[in-house]
């Protein structure tokens, strides 16, 4: 791999928001597109601030809607590079919950997504390597491993 490797801690990226109207689908709970638009975005906007250069999205993976969001909700959404491989990178996101009325926040919702870095021309190129630091960290850099080997396995196995 080239480069110097880059703390997994300058990937990483939060923000909130206030689940609104227009958000909502026919049955009043969170449009699980929208979710999936802004895990996507934020999860680029690790990738990117990892790498420094352009990056795709090559694939969501295990996105799960773990519990219903509301009108009024408030949503945060934190993401961070769990591991860099050579032109991809996996990064991982998750979606807490926290009602106006109350302190208790509950995870609604998380995600794994593979990025690549791209050239001018559109050719996946090398990605500096990310460097975990924390005991988090350092078990979200073992679990994306395994998780890049089952991917490959099953596309192996479906070809
Ligand atoms: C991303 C893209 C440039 C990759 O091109 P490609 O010709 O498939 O490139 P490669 O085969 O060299 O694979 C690139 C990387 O993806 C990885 N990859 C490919 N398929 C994979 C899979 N199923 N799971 C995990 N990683 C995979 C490869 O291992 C390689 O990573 P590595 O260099 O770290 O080992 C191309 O697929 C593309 O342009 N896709 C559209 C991206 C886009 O527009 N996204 C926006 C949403 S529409």
């Amino acid at each position: 791999m080239e480069g110097k490797a880059k703390p997994v801690a300058l990937s990483k990226v939060e923000t909130q928001r206030l689940i609104q109207p227009s958000d909502l689908n026919i049955f009043d709970t969170l449009f699980g597109g929208k979710l999936v638009s802004w895990v996507d975005e934020i999860a680029a906007i690790a990738a990117h601030r990892h790498s420094a250069l352009r990056v795709v999205t090559l694939s969501i993976d295990e996105l799960m809607f773990e519990a219903p969001v509301t009108k009024g909700d408030i949503i945060t959404i934190k993401a961070s590079v769990n591991r860099v491989f050579k032109s991809s990178m996996e990064v991982g996101v998750k979606v807490t919950q926290h009602h106006l009325d109350s302190d208790i926040e509950k995870r609604i919702c998380r995600a794994f997504l593979t990025f690549v870095v791209i050239d001018e021309n559109h050719e996946p190129c090398i990605c500096p390597p990310c460097l975990p630091e924390s005991t988090d960290e350092l078990r979200r850099y073992e679990n994306a491993l395994i998780r890049r080997e089952s991917r490959m396995r099953l596309r192996e196995s479906l070809s």
